[in-house]
C-alpha cells in the first residue's frame, strides 16, 4: 500500500487487508520486505517491549521512539501509530500536539480508541491533515473500566452501540476501523454498513483484513496464547534453542571455530 487511500481501495476490490503491529526498526526491515500492506507502530509495545502490564503505561515519548524507528526500518510503508492513553481526553491542543509528535516521527496516520466524548478531536485531527484510523470493541487502554480482556458487543444493545460508533466514526471521517474480540456476526454486520474498511482481531474472518502482533504471529512469547491468535512459527522455542546451543559451544571451547576467528 502507498497511502491511507489504499485502504478503503482494497476493499471495494474485496483484497483482504493485511496488518501488523511492530514496533522497531529490524522488525520493520522484514515487514518492509514481506508482502504485508502496512504497519501499525500498537501501544502494545508497552506490554510487549517494556514488560508493563497493560497498554495505559505507553506514553508520548515511547510512541515516538517506537514510531520513528519503524519508519527508518519500513521508509516507505504506511506506518500507524496509537495515540497513547488519554493523549484524546486533554483537549484539542494536547491531542494535535501528541499527533504532530507521532507524524513528525514518522506516522503516516494515528490510531484512536473509541470514539465517544472525542468526536472534535477526531474532526479536528482529520481537518488538520491527520489521517485517523478507528479502534472499537475491546479498546485496551479502557480495560480497566472493561474489566478485562473480554469480548465485547455481546449484548443486543452493546452491539448495537457498537455498530452506531463505527458509523459515527465513519461519518467523522476516519479512514479504517480496528474491530477487536466482537463477535463474528456483530464484525460482518458493522463490515457491511460501513465503506471504509475493517480490520479485525479476534473478530472473525469477515472483516476487511485482520492485524496481529508480529511477536504474536511468530510465537515469541511462550506465555501469552489468546484463542485469537495463530502462531506461525514456534519462535520461542527456535530462540531458546540457539541461544542455548550458543551457550553449549563456548562452554565446550567449539565457539568462535576457525571461520569465526579473525586473522
Ligand atoms: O496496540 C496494538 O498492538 C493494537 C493492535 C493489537 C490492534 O492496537
Amino acid at each position: 500500500m502507498k497511502s491511507i487511500l489504499d485502504f478503503t481501495r482494497a476493499k471495494r476490490e474485496e483484497k483482504p487487508i493485511v496488518l501488523i503491529a511492530a514496533y522497531d526498526a529490524l522488525m520493520a526491515r522484514l515487514l518492509a520486505a514481506s508482502e504485508v500492506d502496512a504497519i501499525l507502530v500498537g501501544d502494545s509495545a508497552a506490554m510487549v517491549v517494556h514488560g508493563f502490564p497493560s497498554t495505559v503505561h505507553a506514553t508520548v515519548e515511547m510512541m515516538c521512539l517506537h514510531t520513528a524507528a519503524v519508519r527508518r526500518g519500513a521508509p516507505k510503508m504506511v506506518v500507524i501509530a496509537d495515540m497513547p492513553f488519554l493523549s484524546v481526553r486533554h483537549g484539542r491542543d494536547e491531542a494535535v500536539r501528541v499527533a504532530g509528535a507521532l507524524m513528525q516521527a514518522g506516522a503516516t496516520a494515528v490510531k484512536i480508541e473509541g470514539v465517544t466524548g472525542h468526536e472534535d478531536i477526531i474532526i479536528h485531527l482529520i481537518g488538520s491533515g491527520i489521517p485517523v484510523m478507528g479502534h472499537l470493541g475491546l479498546t485496551p487502554q479502557s480495560v480497566n473500566q472493561l474489566g478485562g480482556h473480554r469480548l465485547q458487543g455481546r449484548t443486543p444493545e452493546a452491539a448495537e452501540r457498537l455498530k452506531s460508533e463505527a458509523l459515527a466514526l465513519e461519518k467523522l471521517g476516519a479512514f479504517s476501523v480496528v474491530l477487536e474480540c466482537v463477535p463474528e456476526a456483530l464484525a460482518a454486520d458493522i463490515t457491511r454498513s460501513l465503506a471504509i474498511s475493517t480490520i479485525g482481531i479476534g473478530a472473525g474472518v469477515k472483516t476487511d483484513g485482520q492485524v496481529l502482533v508480529l511477536t504474536d504471529l511468530l510465537g515469541l512469547d511462550a506465555a501469552f496464547h489468546p484463542k485469537f491468535v495463530r502462531r506461525y512459527l514456534a519462535g520461542h522455542e527456535a530462540m531458546l534453542g540457539a541461544v542455548n546451543a550458543f551457550a553449549g559451544d563456548v562452554r565446550a571451547g567449539k565457539f568462535p571455530g576457525g571461520e569465526e576467528v579473525l586473522a
